[in-house]
């Protein structure tokens, strides 16, 4: 029996992970899988885990109101110490690029665990940005044994770096498989969901929805100003238009956002969505506004075309595709584009074309296969 440890911390890396959870748990006669959540967020990571029905087996509840990156880290890597060591793991799975991604990574390395690290291989080559994300990426990625790359450009980025092919799976992404599960219970008949039923009520059907989404650390400060004085002239502008924003709970985006949007008739500041509502919301909307990393994959799959702020990405494929623009966080860049793709058909239609860069949801499936093929 191969023994399991699965990682994570943050709202995304939930979303990310939940279907490879339950795709091992599917497979128990062949691994044991254990849950540990690190907390570093707390709430937005509660709604993922009570959507997909996870019970974690340890839950080092980190989270401090403002948190920094050192007591976070240092926190992270001290308190994961006896859970290795009770368990003792064969393999640690750890997804991503986040400060719990990181130090779990260098954690797991220490106890004598193989690291397996989920979408592996983004990069933007630039350290500054996504920061701290880009570092925490290749930190995880040069101690891991094992990678799960979405693309095969990914992919390419690993190989460059000297990591062996042989230990670099192509798997797409498993944000797809988390996609097609939530879609399909959204939709069906008999699903309900007091946060979509409430949701309903908010949702103006007789103007073009914008959906926002926004919380990068590079980003606050004048960057959090410019992009709410950016909404705000959108939303006086354009009458016809409903702007929804479900606002991430970081005191550093709550509060400009709060302070700048709060009063304006057409923009409604709503707290963070669960998985489900969050899709039926993206389904619902025109276009979407963002700097996430994990809306950046969602959307093309759905037809949504994205303006990312942001001036680098690490997942050029939907950008190179047309259905995501970056357009930083300047003032105006962010109007113009805006007002282009609620004016000009043409370019709407043209960045609306689905496409999915990022596989088709068997993406946990192959990463069980992979790893019931390895020899302990
Ligand atoms: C973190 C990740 C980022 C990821 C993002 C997803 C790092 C360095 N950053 O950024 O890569 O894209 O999560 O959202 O790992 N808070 C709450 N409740 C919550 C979550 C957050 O109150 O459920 C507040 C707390 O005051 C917390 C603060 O937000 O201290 C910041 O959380 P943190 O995880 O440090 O940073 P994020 O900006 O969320
Ligand atoms: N999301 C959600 N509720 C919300 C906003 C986003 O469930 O109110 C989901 C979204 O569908 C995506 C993930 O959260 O899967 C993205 O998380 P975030 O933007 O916080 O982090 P990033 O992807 O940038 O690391």
């Amino acid at each position: 029996m191969k023994k399991n440890l699965i990682i994570f911390g943050t709202r995304p890396e939930a979303i990310k992970m939940a279907p490879l959870v339950k795709k091992f748990h599917e497979h128990n006669n062949e691994f044991e899988t254990r849950v540990c959540i690190t907390a570093q967020h707390r709430e937005m990571l509660d709604q993922v885990l009570a959507f997909f029905e996870i019970s974690p087996d340890y839950d080092l509840n980190l989270m401090k109101p403002d948190q920094n990156l050192y007591k976070l880290t240092a926190d992270i890597i001290t308190n994961l110490k006896p859970v290795l060591e009770d368990y003792k793991p064969d393999y640690v799975y750890v997804h991503g690029d986040t400060t719990t991604t990181m130090a779990a990574s260098i954690a797991s390395f220490y106890s004598g665990a193989k690291v397996c690290h989920v979408e592996a291989g983004l990069r933007t080559f630039n350290k500054q940005s996504p920061f701290p994300e880009e570092v925490n990426r290749s930190i995880a990625g040069s101690v891991s044994e094992y990678h799960f790359a979405p693309t095969t450009l990914s992919k390419e980025n690993l190989v460059n770096e000297n990591v062996s092919e042989s230990n670099i799976l192509v798997t797409g992404n498993t944000v797809i498989d988390a996609l097609h599960f939530s879609s399909k219970k959204v939709m069906s008949l008999d699903y309900s969901d007091n946060e979509v039923g409430h949701l309903k009520t908010i949702v103006d059907h007789s103007k073009k929805l914008i959906l926002v989404t926004g919380h990068r650390r590079e980003n606050h400060g004048q960057g959090f100003i410019n992009i709410c004085n950016a909404l705000k002239q959108i939303a006086i502008d354009n009458k016809n238009v409903q702007i929804i924003y479900p606002v991430h709970l970081n005191p550093k985006v709550q509060k400009p956002v709060f302070e700048l949007l709060g009063e304006i008739e057409n923009v409604k500041l709503i707290t963070p969505l669960s998985y489900p509502a969050f899709v039926w919301l993206m389904s619902k909307s025109y276009l979407i506004i963002t700097d996430s990393g994990g809306v950046q994959e969602e959307a093309p799959s759905l037809g949504k075309p994205v303006l990312v702020m942001r001036d680098t990405t690490e997942r050029p494929e939907a950008v190179n595709a047309g259905t995501v623009f970056l357009v930083g966080t300047d003032k105006n860049k962010i109007v113009k584009e805006t007002n282009n793709l609620l004016n000009d058909k043409e370019s709407y239609i043209k960045m609306s074309k689905l496409h999915n860069p990022y596989g088709n949801g068997t993406a946990c499936t192959e990463i069980v296969r992979f790893m019931s093929e390895i020899d302990l």
